[in-house]
């Protein structure tokens, strides 16, 4: 059974995983709104994955026996003044992310639940690649300088990320 505190925290996670998964839902929508189908490809695989964040923890607290209690997701941005300022805010976001994640991290070992320490190692890799391609993807960004040509190359590339269910998570 989980405890209070532990739970509370787990839910508002369930928020916050649903809330990026809407962030980027808007972002992607953003880059059909400039034509730019690839970047919208690749979001619209962010958005999935987040979504499989999201029932992650939801399927978590569940099988410790612990009520999911949803809140309101908050209204994200949306719009951004150029594919840069968007992966500069993914980048930022995704920090935000790996900080939250790692609260919990601390507050498991506090509270000395060792099952959620360990269900939530998972995030914290998964925090380190995501902040590692995004990372790559702003760098090109960077490069290019808004450049016209470049950033079809770039959209070109995005747009063959296709949404798999990683291993671990799948069923
Ligand atoms: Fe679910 Fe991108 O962190």
């Amino acid at each position: 059974m989980l405890k209070k505190k532990m739970l509370k925290a787990l839910n508002e996670h369930i928020n916050a995983e649903m809330y990026s998964s809407y962030l980027y839902l808007a972002m992607e929508a953003y880059f059909h709104s400039i034509s730019l189908k690839g970047f919208a490809a690749w979001m619209r695989a962010q958005v999935q994955e987040e979504l499989k964040h999201a029932m992650k923890f939801y399927d978590y607290v569940s099988e410790r026996g612990g009520n999911v209690t949803l809140g309101g997701i908050a209204k994200p941005e949306t719009s951004w003044s150029s594919p840069l300022a968007v992966f500069e805010a993914v980048l930022k976001h995704e920090e935000h992310v790996t900080s939250l994640i790692n609260d919990l991290v601390d507050l498991a070992i506090s509270e000395k639940d060792h099952a959620t320490n360990n269900f939530l190692q998972w995030f914290v890799s998964e925090q380190v690649e995501e902040e590692a391609s995004v990372s790559e993807i702003l760098e090109k960004l960077k490069l290019i300088k808004g450049d016209t040509s470049g950033l079809f190359m770039v959209d070109a590339e995005l747009g063959k990320r296709v949404f798999t269910i990683p291993a671990s998570t799948a069923g």
